[in-house]
């Protein structure tokens, strides 16, 4: 892939993975579009970087979503990379919780439904331009779950299925589909719990490598290893992530 000159959006692209994704791809002279739900911190980050463009939208949200392809067409037909990057992480305990119906509800709707959304949606854009790719975000978490977040895990395995079966679909075509498998990253996401968690800046750095040389399923840091003990003890790696 080419890192210049795209024009990219990034869902999520406010915070945390996405911001750091945002500030590589700006240097080097794309444009990008990031989409959020929190205004307050669009604007700050349009601040920061003004010649981005910023899109308020929940993409739990149909509507919402309708018209982010809406604008998408309209004003940015150029598009050429997808960054499915937006996602929450919420903690369950099933023996005790009293609202699994709302959360999962907006979890898998969060994490899972819109990026398959966007990556249908904005196929047809993508596939009229050049160095085209969809870059979804999964997680080392796809390969074994952890106890406290259960549908977190679920959406994330799921992201890596679904963007292997999708890149089969997709061979043959100019749009490239990526995946990325990050390790515990310093974000707001994860503010408050573990430790030796890797910058995002540094996810990026590596993540690039990989993008260059089209290695479509890009395993950062420590997910690299996991990758690894998975195939040697699949039992080994479940209870290294099981109280993660
Ligand atoms: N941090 C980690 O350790 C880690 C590890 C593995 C994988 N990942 C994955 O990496 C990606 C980025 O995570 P992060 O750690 O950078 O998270 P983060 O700092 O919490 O950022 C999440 C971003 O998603 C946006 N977002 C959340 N829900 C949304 C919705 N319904 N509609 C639109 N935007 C929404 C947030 O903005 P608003 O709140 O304003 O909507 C924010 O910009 C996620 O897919 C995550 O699962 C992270």
């Amino acid at each position: 892939m080419i890192l210049e000159g795209n024009t990219i959006l990034i869902t999520g692209g406010s915070s945390g993975i996405g911001l750091a994704l945002l500030k590589t791809f700006y240097e080097v002279g794309s444009k990008i579009i990031i989409v959020a739900r929190d205004i307050t911190k669009l604007n700050e980050v349009k601040v920061q970087f003004p010649e981005i463009v910023i899109f308020q939208c929940d993409l739990t949200k149909q509507t919402e979503i309708d018209g982010l392809i809406v604008f998408i067409e309209q004003y940015y037909p150029q598009l050429n990379m997808l960054f499915n990057n937006a996602a929450i992480q919420y903690n369950y305990d099933f023996l005790t919780e009293q609202n699994i119906t709302n959360k999962v509800y907006y979890e898998v709707s969060a994490n899972l439904t819109s990026t398959i959304k966007l990556c249908g949606l904005l196929l047809p854009t993508l596939l009229k331009n050049e160095n085209a790719a969809i870059v979804n975000i999964s997680s080392g978490l796809a390969i074994s779950p952890k106890k406290s977040a259960p549908v977190y895990c679920a959406t994330k395995a799921a992201i890596h299925n679904f963007t292997k079966a999708f890149r089969y679909q997709l061979e043959g075509t100019n749009v490239k589909v990526f995946e990325i498998l990050p390790p515990l990253v310093e974000t707001p996401m994860t503010e408050g719990r573990g430790k030796n968690k890797l910058t995002p800046e540094k996810l990026v750095v590596e993540f690039l490598n990989d993008f260059k040389n089209n290695k479509y399923e890009s395993y950062i840091g420590k997910s690299k290893l996991l990758k690894f003990i998975s195939r040697v003890s699949p039992k080994l790696a479940d209870r290294i992530l099981k109280n993660g």
